[in-house]
């Protein structure tokens, strides 16, 4: 870690929950989250096989844990299917007629979908995946819009043992092609298009210009979002409407093992090179539905959005499994917050008459910018409970959401947790918690988490330091796919048999975690994460640029902002236009989120002797913001000697 941790935060405020909510929470008082807490702390293969237990498992386990650090099994030797809980299980029940999905398109289309419907869609997809080849343990890329369809693609793989890779729609073809290489993907499900702001994404062009790299890709299906004219390539190309059309609704979950793995999906490391974070089924499963059912207290009436997108492990936990395993109504929508209007939120609030509503803080920045009378235009008078996750939220944001939408009576649930922890990790709980501004206080049930020094301490009161976790937790990362190796070395060589999560933070003197942010090369914008490597290896792939570093800058709206220092190949000038094409340049390797908000061309880039890019240094030029005409002057050398000697 190269800067040091500090926390200047005051923060005195304190919200508890009030007496209403609490009366019906699952959780009704702060005693009994303790008495439930040291229990399962005490406990933990007792407490995890009490809320297994409240699913349905073909066959019982037969231990609930086995740990050899680094590798954990959950629900050993016991057989599920994510699938069947997510829908069969409600059937035999009145919940078969209860809305499992109700979407909305960015364009107004609406949707509601059944249980029932969900599940006779389910099956048909997962019987044409079997037709078209795809067996237990193949894996199925999935690169598709917010609609239903995405939870169908998820939920027919998951029947059938296929695992899935998502990739977020906002990504390039030339992310795909890495990322279906990764994983050898036999086959892609995709859309014609999506809807984003008005304009058209076009999803199915994306796939076709990586498929001349996917030698692994048999088959794609198309599922007919827009009139949009696409190219369908004969023997490759199918339309999702006809395939549907020629098979039947029946087809039995497969009676997975409790490790059989459920799903990949890629994040960024400190390398250029994306993660392939791999989720299994039992553990994964169990703690998916315990968190939504606690921290979201999911009630059988609730209608519940979480506004991420299915591309992201929020939209994989909490829109489509974790609501789907409690047999909750869950709203899915297309589109942006904006769109057509900054009060679209809002307005789909009222509408469908939402109760909890998930969001992440950037979003909620954006929101108080565009000002407080968006939403008094609504009621917004049937949400109950609000959520937030993906970064730290500053006060002011926590207290806006608290006033302006949660109008003082909803409490707040900030959530940690991480792709690779699968399921929510240090949160309040919502009916017992008292909250204050900015922290995401204390552990889930069964999650044990500290605060360490450099050296393996703990951490004095309100000392900064790394986040650890130090007990395994059923939805963890089983592995990075296809290379263990790195898993060991990223998340558990810091400190042996400890979970190293890549965060700083303290914790107060009551025992409540505030995140500090990242403590690697990775930045987080907009509540994703973005690996500077990644944006390095894209910039450097360019012809005409010699070298980069990438830094992250504090941005007001999006958390970071991505800054890259670029030195150019000897014949070339910098210019303006240079920086826009090198800016579109890294959309086209990457994908939109990833775009540089400032390229700075510069002569050399400051280095230590042993030849190690300064980015400390880096990173306060790029905050402090010292631009002269379109170059960035790191050529006072004399000054950088000397740095270059402390950083030795
Ligand atoms: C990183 C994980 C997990 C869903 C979305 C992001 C940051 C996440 C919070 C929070 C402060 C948070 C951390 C973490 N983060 N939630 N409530 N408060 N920071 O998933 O892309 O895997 O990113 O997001 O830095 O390590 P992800």
């Amino acid at each position: 870690m190269e800067q040091k941790i500090t926390s200047l935060s005051k923060e005195k405020r304190v919200f508890h929950p009030k007496e209403p909510f609490s009366r019906r929470a699952h959780i009704k008082s702060m005693a009994q989250y303790k008495k439930m807490y040291n229990e399962s702390i005490k406990n933990p293969e007792k407490f995890w096989a009490k809320a297994a237990e409240e699913l349905y498992w073909f066959r019982r386990w037969k231990e609930v844990l086995k740990w050899k650090p680094p590798h954990a099994q959950w629900f050993v030797k016991g057989k599920l299917n994510m699938s069947y809980n997510c829908l069969d299980r409600h059937l035999g029940s009145w919940r078969r007629n209860k809305a499992a999905i109700i979407w909305e398109g960015e364009n107004g289309d609406t949707a509601t979908w059944t249980y029932q419907q969900l599940h006779s869609q389910v099956c048909k997809f997962a019987n044409v995946l079997k037709m078209l080849g795809i067996q237990k343990g193949d894996r199925v890329c999935i690169y598709m819009p917010m609609i239903p369809e995405i939870a169908v693609a998820m939920l027919a793989c998951a029947r059938i043992g296929a695992v899935h890779s998502i990739i977020f729609g906002g990504f390039s073809s030339s992310a795909l092609v890495d990322r279906i290489n990764d994983a050898q993907a036999k086959l892609v499900v995709t859309a014609d298009g999506a809807y984003r702001r008005g304009t058209i994404v076009k999803l199915k062009e994306n796939v076709d210009n990586a498929m001349a790299d996917c030698p692994t890709v048999e088959n794609v299906v198309v599922v007919k979002r827009l009139e949009q004219e696409v190219i369908m390539h004969y023997g490759r190309d199918h339309w999702y409407d006809e395939l549907m059309h020629s098979v039947d609704d029946v087809c039995p979950a497969e009676q997975l093992d409790s490790e059989h793995p459920l799903y990949i999906l890629y994040t960024s490391g400190t390398t250029g090179k994306p993660k392939g974070i791999l989720h299994t089924t039992g553990g994964y499963t169990v703690m998916t539905y315990l968190t939504t059912k606690y921290v979201f207290d999911i009630k059988e009436e609730d209608i519940y959005w979480c506004t991420a997108d299915a591309g992201w492990v929020t939209g994989h936990s909490y829109v489509v499994y974790g609501p789907l395993l409690n047999g909750a109504t869950t709203v899915m929508y297309e589109g942006a917050p904006n769109y057509p209007d900054p009060d679209r939120f809002w307005k789909i609030i009222d509408k469908y008459k939402i109760n909890v509503f998930y969001t992440a803080p950037t979003a909620i920045r954006a929101f108080i910018k565009w000002g407080e009378e968006w939403p008094r235009k609504h009621k917004l008078d049937t949400l109950r409970l609000l959520g937030t996750v993906g970064e730290p939220i500053n006060p002011e944001a926590w207290m806006w959401y608290y006033k302006v939408i949660g109008k003082g009576k909803c409490p707040i649930v900030d959530t940690w947790w991480q792709t690779e922890t699968g399921a929510i990790m240090i949160t309040p709980i919502p009916g017992a918690t008292p909250t204050k501004p900015g922290t995401v206080t204390l552990p889930f049930f069964g999650i044990v988490p500290e605060v360490m020094t450099k050296e393996g301490k703990k951490c004095k009161v309100n000392e900064g330091g790394y986040l650890v976790i130090t007990k395994p937790w059923p939805a963890m990362l089983r592995t990075i796919y296809k290379d263990d190796h790195r898993y060991q070395r990223q998340y558990w060589s810091e400190y042996p048999g400890i979970y190293f999560t890549g965060d700083g933070a303290r914790k107060d003197k009551d025992g409540y975690f505030w995140i500090m942010g990242r403590v690697d090369d990775v930045i987080n914008v907009s509540g994703h994460r973005i690996g500077t490597a990644e944006v390095e290896s894209a910039l450097v792939a360019h012809a005409k640029v010699a070298e980069s570093a990438v830094v992250g800058r504090p941005d007001d709206l999006k958390g970071s902002a991505i800054c890259a220092f670029v030195t150019l190949e000897g014949k070339y000038a910098p210019s303006e236009e240079l920086k826009a094409e090198l800016k579109e340049w890294v959309v086209k390797q990457i994908g939109a989120l990833a775009r540089p908000d400032e390229i700075r061309l510069t002569e050399a880039l400051p280095k230590t002797r042993s030849g190690k890019i300064m980015r400390r240094l880096l990173r306060e030029i790029a905050t402090q913001g010292i631009v002269t005409g379109d170059t960035t002057t790191l050529e006072d050398f004399s000054v950088l000697e000397t740095l270059r000697d402390e950083e030795e």
